[in-house]
């Protein structure tokens, strides 16, 4: 590992999962180590705005301990070069005197819009290193990938070269091209027609241009689902299971090529599913919700009763700190030019974790300290059955078909206390249904992967180390002991924000409404579209209301007889409508609005309020709630 000492190291990606452990990893244990890093700019922070903000995570814990705020701003002076880019676009500049080039950054989400997934994962990966060979005569290209560009293939998958016959850049140019032929495919008149219908039908009153801005909007939309499905679809039907791993296969080839032709040492690094750490910058450490832990958290909340996998299927998952530790080690032994290296950084080949052991030491950590319910002791963890993926399937589309059925049923019915609480249940079986939806086909591919990816080469980097070295930057998986790192480790990292907040919530029934910079507002627009009446119905109620009885006739009268007249106004233009309508309210009192809004007219629109509105002002009040969490 000390032959990394005085040397320049390139990272990129510094503000994503992996990357920023790599740049925390070369400030704390490396001081002799120049560090230059690529960030993009964003929200007006420059790219060295943004490293210096990384600086108060948890990740960095370590390093404050030992050098202090201070210290670190000195390491950040001295040591960090930061240029600002974005490796997608045209006319990156990457300085000189470089000796590794660490690529971690990448688009990770399965599913991106096909040509995004292409100009991130290898449009970009290439821009990136030839701007870095610009400028550099033989750095060491550390490219990150995943284990996963193996495809859906099942049995043993070497540390070696990819073996399929896929014309990469014939696939990478179309993919780019597609963009254009769905944009244009998009402007077709009977397309365009179909947007501009639904959006009349929903902002009709609002005038043309909201009718506009609606169409081009579901427009927008159409062409980034279209690009997706292209995405998943090509890569399905060439044997990746989706725009991700596929793109970041083709990438591998594309960069193999350039390294070749440039003669320059190239290792190919491969990572299975990455998880919190095992030891470094503390067990437990993660940034974000990665792969796992979504379905941890849905059935500690006892929310899945079960799921597609093969129990004896392994399920590949590594720490973090081990993948960091194996790229250092990478980085400091260079292949030679001509012969990359390849590194699994895996558990499967020689520590193997059975899908059916995640679940069982996950089932058993919740029934020692289970997630609280709220107001209703502890939730009980439901037992998997792993029935076999067909029938989980079927028992999915019947969920589904039901949930379908009475969504229905409780949108179109007459609304009353008892079909709120029912429409609130439908809600919630849907979203376990949707969850469970999304995740199996999301996972699919992972939970019924039976396949190997074997680690020797990775083993043999960890021997050459130093004993010392080996101990300070362990990642041979062989060392893992699955139980204390899922019960005592991964499964209490991931449920320590949900049980801080149920925690402050018991103590503090009250919720308290931060200050906040860029506050967030949501509005709703009432009749016609929360509530099935209309400015002039809601105006009857509330005007009767505060009026006494002998005037209602008089009232009435003259609100029925300027019908025609406002019906005029409306179809020219609402604006001059609502105005002239809500002058009529001209010397109703405010308190005596708000007291019959309270009284009378508030049970009156909830009745007339439609389940789907209720369900989206329940969603943006979870939403809100989810915010206010997260920034406690
Ligand atoms: N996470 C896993 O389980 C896993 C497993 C196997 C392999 N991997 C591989 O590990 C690597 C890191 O993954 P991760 O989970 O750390 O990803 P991540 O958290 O999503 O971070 C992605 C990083 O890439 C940067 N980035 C993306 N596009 C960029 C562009 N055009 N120009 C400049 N920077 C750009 C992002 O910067 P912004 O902040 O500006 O967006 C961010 O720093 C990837 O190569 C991934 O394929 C990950």
């Amino acid at each position: 590992m000390r032959k990394l000492a005085g040397k320049n190291v390139f990272v990129t990606g510094v503000t994503g999962f992996l990357g920023q452990a790599v740049f925390e990893r070369l400030l704390l244990d490396f001081p002799e180590t120049r560090i230059t890093l690529l960030v993009r700019p964003q929200l007006g922070s420059s790219g060295r705005q943004r490293v210096e903000s990384l600086m108060g995570r948890p990740t960095f814990n370590a390093l404050r301990d030992k050098v202090g705020t201070e210290g670190i701003a000195v390491a950040l002076e001295e040591r960090v070069d930061v240029v600002d880019g974005d490796f997608s676009a045209d006319g990156l500049e990457i300085p000189g005197g470089l000796d590794v080039v660490i690529h971690c950054a990448a688009a990770v989400a399965f599913d991106p819009p096909i040509d995004e997934g292409f100009l991130t994962n290898l449009v970009g990966a290439v821009r990136l290193y030839e701007a870095a060979l610009a400028n550099n005569p033989a750095p060491h290209l550390l490219h990150v990938s995943t284990a996963y560009v193996a495809g859906v293939r099942k049995g043993v998958i070497p540390e070696a070269t990819l073996d399929h016959r896929v014309d990469w850049r014939a696939e990478s140019d179309l993919a780019i091209r597609a963009r254009a032929d769905v944009e244009a495919a998009s402007r077709k008149p009977e397309i365009l027609d179909s947007f501009l219908r639904k959006a009349r039908a929903e902002h009709g009153r609002a005038g043309p241009q909201s009718v506009a801005d609606d169409a081009e909007e579901r427009r927008k939309t159409w062409v980034t689902k279209r690009l997706v499905q292209y995405g998943r679809a090509r890569a399905q039907t060439l044997g990746w299971p989706d725009n991700y791993t596929f793109t970041k296969a083709m990438g591998e080839r594309a960069v193999e090529t350039l390294a070749a032709s440039h003669g320059v040492p190239l290792s190919i690094v491969r990572p299975s599913i990455i998880e919190s750490s095992y030891e470094h910058p503390f067990p437990g450490w993660i940034e974000g919700f990665k792969m796992a832990e979504p379905i941890i958290l849905a059935y500690g909340r006892g929310t899945i009763p079960d799921f597609p996998g093969i129990p004896e299927g392994i399920i590949d998952i590594i720490p973090a700190d081990f993948v960091v530790n194996a790229m250092l080690a990478a980085a400091a032994n260079p292949p030679e030019p001509a012969t990359p290296a390849y590194y699994h950084v895996s558990s499967g080949a020689r520590n193997p974790l059975q899908y059916k052991g995640l679940y069982e030491n996950v089932k058993e950590y919740y029934e020692r300290d289970p997630l609280p319910q709220q107001g209703r002791g502890a939730v009980k963890v439901p037992e998997w059955t792993f029935p076999g993926n067909l029938r989980v399937e079927r028992l999915l589309r019947t969920a589904e078909r039901a949930v379908d059925v009475a969504d229905k049923v409780v949108t179109h019915l007459p609304k009353s206390k008892r079909m709120r609480d029912l429409v609130a249940r439908v809600d919630r079986d849907k979203g376990r249904v949707d969850f469970v939806r999304r995740y199996s086909d999301l996972y699919g591919a992972y939970t019924e992967a039976e396949v190997i990816y074997t680690d020797d080469r990775m083993l043999a980097l960890s021997d050459s180390l130093t004993p010392e070295d080996r101990e300070r930057f362990p990642f041979d998986s062989a060392i893992m002991d699955w139980r204390y790192y899922l019960q005592d480790v991964h499964s209490p990292a991931v449920t320590q924000s949900l049980r801080e907040l149920s925690r402050r919530e018991r103590q503090t029934p009250t919720v308290k409404i931060q200050e906040r910079e860029h506050p967030v507002v949501a509005l709703f627009d009432m009749e016609g579209t929360i509530i099935t009446s209309n400015v002039v119905e809601s105006y009857v109620w509330t005007r009767m209301a505060d009026l006494p009885p002998d005037e209602w006739p008089r009232e009435l009268v003259s609100v029925f007889g300027k019908i025609p007249s406002y019906l005029q106004i409306d179809r020219r233009d609402r604006g001059d409508f609502l105005r002239t309508f809500f002058r009529r309210y001209e010397g109703a009192s405010v308190e005596g609005v708000q007291r019959l809004i309270d009284h009378h007219v508030g049970e009156f629109m909830l009745q007339k309020a439609s389940s789907a509105a209720i369900r989206r002002i329940r969603e943006h009040r979870h939403r809100l709630v989810d915010e206010l969490a997260v920034g406690f």
